[in-house]
């Protein structure tokens, strides 16, 4: 069958999707600038192709009108772009890939830790900028660091991301709380971090790391009583969405020290103004949405992707299925 990825593919996934059929990849990203198809485009692509792969790309109804797709993997945890009633309509099973990113959240989380605890962004400038005394004080007296492994770290979240924070937080030596009012206390003692309540949460972490999706519960679960509440001089990462904790008291915390230190991988509209306050707060790590960018990433989508697929041909309901009453697909 053929196979076409508008979505990057690597890996060891890749072979295992090659043995299924003729994969043609022409990624989104690999075009400067990026190539996102129009529905016509789409179309006009999709002649003889089995299964689809994307990533960013937009899939509505008109484009399920072509009859030979039967599989669509989506390089994604929530597969958002895609017109998922459509696929179902047109008996074409949508595949998701949820945790493919996790990982490389994970990390980002723990180098923000790391770079807030260490100064390394702002020590980074420094040298760069010749800095070597300011206002009379060398590196050694204005960088006064702690190690990860003496911290508490609260975790808000303890889904995929969550939980590989947590599970490298234990082999550091670091003690993990946990709130997230969907997952037991149990299956939190299970992984060696302590369950606690929003309030236990702020007030005990050294280090306050977000890892909840933003949905109307969350938007703004963290405001003037959360940022209150926090230990002097306690550190904020946030790698989920912007809008979970509330701009102004966020912004108040960081001004008067209350929270010595934030970092961010995404803000309102992934875009944050040149002249926003949190640009000009030397104590703030901003990164432009690249937690889940990483090699991993794309090798663990195709590998899902690919095993989906298969999964399909053999009649098996494959993992992250969208909308299982499509199955059992016929494929050629
Ligand atoms: N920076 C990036 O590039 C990047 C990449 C992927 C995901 N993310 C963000 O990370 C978030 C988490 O991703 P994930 O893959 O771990 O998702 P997930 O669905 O596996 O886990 C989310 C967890 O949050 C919990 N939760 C829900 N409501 C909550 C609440 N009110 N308080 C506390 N916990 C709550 C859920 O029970 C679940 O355990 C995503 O929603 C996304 O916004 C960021």
């Amino acid at each position: 069958m053929r196979i076409l990825s508008l979505a990057p593919l690597a890996g060891p996934g890749l072979e295992l999707l090659r043995s299924l059929g003729d994969v043609e990849i022409d990624a989104w990203n690999d075009h400067v600038p990026v190539k996102l198809h129009s529905a016509d485009e789409l179309t006009a692509r999709l002649g003889g192709v089995t299964a689809l792969v994307v990533e960013a790309d937009y899939i509505p109804d008109v484009v399920f009108e072509n009859a030979s797709l039967r599989l669509l993997g989506v390089a994604r945890g929530d597969p958002n772009n895609v017109d998922v009633p459509a696929a179902t309509k047109h008996g074409v099973a949508v595949i998701r890939t949820p945790g493919r990113n996790a990982g490389g959240v994970a990390d980002l989380a723990l180098g923000f830790m790391y770079g807030l605890l260490r100064n390394i962004v702002a020590a980074d400038d420094d040298v760069r900028a010749g800095r070597f005394v300011v206002d009379g004080k060398l590196a050694q007296q204005r960088y006064l660091g702690r190690e990860l492994s003496s911290c508490v770290v609260g975790i808000v979240g303890f889904g995929a991301i969550g939980r590989l924070v947590a599970e490298r937080l234990r082999a550091l030596g670091a003690r993990a709380l946990v709130f997230d009012p969907f997952v037991s206390d149990d299956d939190v003692r299970a992984t060696g971090a302590e369950p606690a309540t929003l309030d236990y949460l702020m007030s005990h972490s050294d280090i306050v790391s977000v890892h909840a999706p933003l949905v109307p519960e969350t938007r703004g679960l963290l405001g003037a009583d959360e940022f209150a509440r926090v230990k002097p001089g306690a550190l904020f990462v946030n790698t989920a969405r912007y809008g979970i904790a509330q701009e102004e008291p966020l912004l108040d915390a960081l001004r008067d020290g209350r929270i010595a230190g934030a970092a961010f991988d995404h803000f309102e509209h992934e875009f944050l103004a040149p002249d926003h306050p949190l640009v000009a707060m030397p104590n703030v790590i901003l990164t432009p949405h690249i937690g889940g960018t990483t090699v991993e990433t794309i090798e663990n989508h195709t590998m899902q992707i690919a095993t989906g697929f298969h999964d399909a041909r053999a009649g098996r309901v494959p993992r992250g299925i969208v909308n299982p009453d499509v199955l059992p697909v016929e494929l050629p």
